[in-house]
């Protein structure tokens, strides 16, 4: 394996990689400096493609949500036309927040301060006092909301980029897009956001979010209780031992686990806890799925496990339940998360009972899962704010030595898929990456 061809290491002072030794670390600095913190902003939130939401949340024309994005307030709605556009959420007259509701139907966006009325285009349809404006003020549409400069769709997915000149969404994703699409393919007629969402704040950096989300080595420790849980439900021995799987890279900064664990799952694998009425209701979702994708298709989509990252803040957790996480930064030490559970538009109204208890037991903010995982990542994060001796974090865990790191494969309880993301940061960190087509 030595003799093999090794990539260039050439990290940024934030990662140290050994390859004799086999070590990965980060820099725990990486976690706390506001340093780092605005570099994020212009290399990472400013460059990548970053999740908007999904199209069944502005469903019909008029429909919209408001939503701070990569730090920047946005409004995303759909017009009378149909078409789904994503604005700055601000006023181009003195640049007040124009929309203060975070979801509802508009015929138009009225400012607050003035009254300016905008359509859901975007245009300046009015500025409310008679006069005072010459016929050419607006005639080459300066003061109309102005367009995030990049919005694409995948699977109804929507997505932004602040970079006018910024690679197609689709080559963006790399082979995260399978990951998404697996999701998608679990619908013939698509999903739906279920109504609500989750939103918290805590104390941690981001990124302790993102490692948390995919890193399927704590379970059996910090999750003992869920695991107990389950052996219960399944009338299993030990369902944690049970689990197998793997983890890898998916390309620029993407990374998932994927695993076979028999927690029983709304698509498509029934328990003997769901009860025998959804029995067949869930055969029926499985001959369907197998109908439409195939065999082996319809088995990985149905029955396994996955937790993707698309880089760098979005969680897919397509395990229990589907739901999709997004993270925003808030300062070096304090994010901001919301949650949305996903489900077929379709779904069997029991079957939708059981998703959403499935999703509250597991990662729902008082389920199994999510307050230990933010009382992990909040310890982390205070050991490195007082003091926590040592310099580095650690991610070596199934790393060889000539690991292709934005393409790590490990078993899923290793830290490869953690790996290729601190590989796609610290590219982007160190400005070798732009993910642009052009200078800008
Ligand atoms: S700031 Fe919006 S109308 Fe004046
Ligand atoms: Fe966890």
């Amino acid at each position: 394996m030595l003799d093999m061809p090794i990539e260039k290491d050439s990290f940024s002072e934030y990662v140290s990689v050994d390859r004799g030794r086999q070590r990965f670390r980060v820099d725990r600095t990486a976690y706390s400096s506001a340093e780092v913190f605005e570099r994020e902003r212009r290399t990472v939130f400013a460059r990548c493609w970053l999740y908007l939401g999904h199209g069944s949340e502005i469903a019909k024309p008029g429909d919209f949500v408001a939503r701070a994005v990569g730090g920047r307030d946005l409004i995303f709605v759909r017009d009378r036309e149909g078409q789904a556009r994503a604005l700055f959420n601000a006023c181009t007259h003195r640049g007040s927040t124009l929309c203060r509701d975070a979801a509802g139907s508009a015929r138009v966006f009225t400012c607050p301060y003035h009254g300016w009325v905008f359509g859901l285009d975007g245009a300046l349809r009015d500025t409310a006092s008679k006069g005072g404006y010459g016929p050419a003020f607006n005639a080459d549409g300066l003061y109309n909301l102005v367009p995030v400069p990049r919005l694409e769709v995948f699977r109804d997915f929507y997505f932004i980029n602040y970079n006018p000149a910024a690679i197609p969404l689709v080559d963006y994703l790399a082979g995260a897009g399978d990951y998404l699409a697996m999701i998608a393919d679990q619908s013939a007629v698509g999903l739906e956001v279920i109504a609500g969402a989750q939103s918290f704040s805590c104390y941690g950096n981001w990124k302790l979010l993102i490692e948390n989300s995919y890193d399927a080595y704590h379970g059996p420790s910090l999750h003992q209780s869920y695991f107990e849980f389950l052996d219960n439900r399944t009338a299993s021995t030990n369902s944690a031992a049970t689990q197998s799987g793997f983890g890898r890279g998916l390309g620029n900064g993407h990374g998932v686990f994927e695993i076979r664990l028999n927690s029983g799952r709304p698509v498509a694998q029934w328990i003997p806890a769901f009860g025998e009425a959804a029995k067949p209701l869930i055969e029926a979702v499985n001959a369907e799925l197998t109908g439409r994708l195939g065999a082996e298709r319809a088995e990985r989509v149905g029955q396994r496990q996955r937790n993707t990252i698309i880089f760098p803040n979005l969680v897919m957790n397509d395990n229990l339940a589907v739901s999709i996480r997004s993270v925003y930064p808030q300062s070096p030490t304090r994010m901001d998360v919301k949650v949305w559970a996903v489900g077929p538009a379709d779904e069997d109204p029991h079957i939708r009972k059981i998703r959403l208890d499935n999703y509250l037991t597991f990662v729902g903010p008082a389920g199994f899962a999510t307050p230990d995982d933010i009382e992990a990542f909040e310890l982390c994060q205070r050991g490195n704010d007082h003091g926590a001796p040592g310099r580095w974090s650690d991610l070596s865990k199934g790393m060889t030595a000539d690991e292709e790191f934005l393409h790590a494969q490990g078993d899923f309880m290793d830290e490869a898929q953690m790996r290729s993301w601190w590989a796609q940061w610290d590219r982007l960190i160190a400005g070798k990456d732009r993910l642009s087509m052009g200078e800008s």
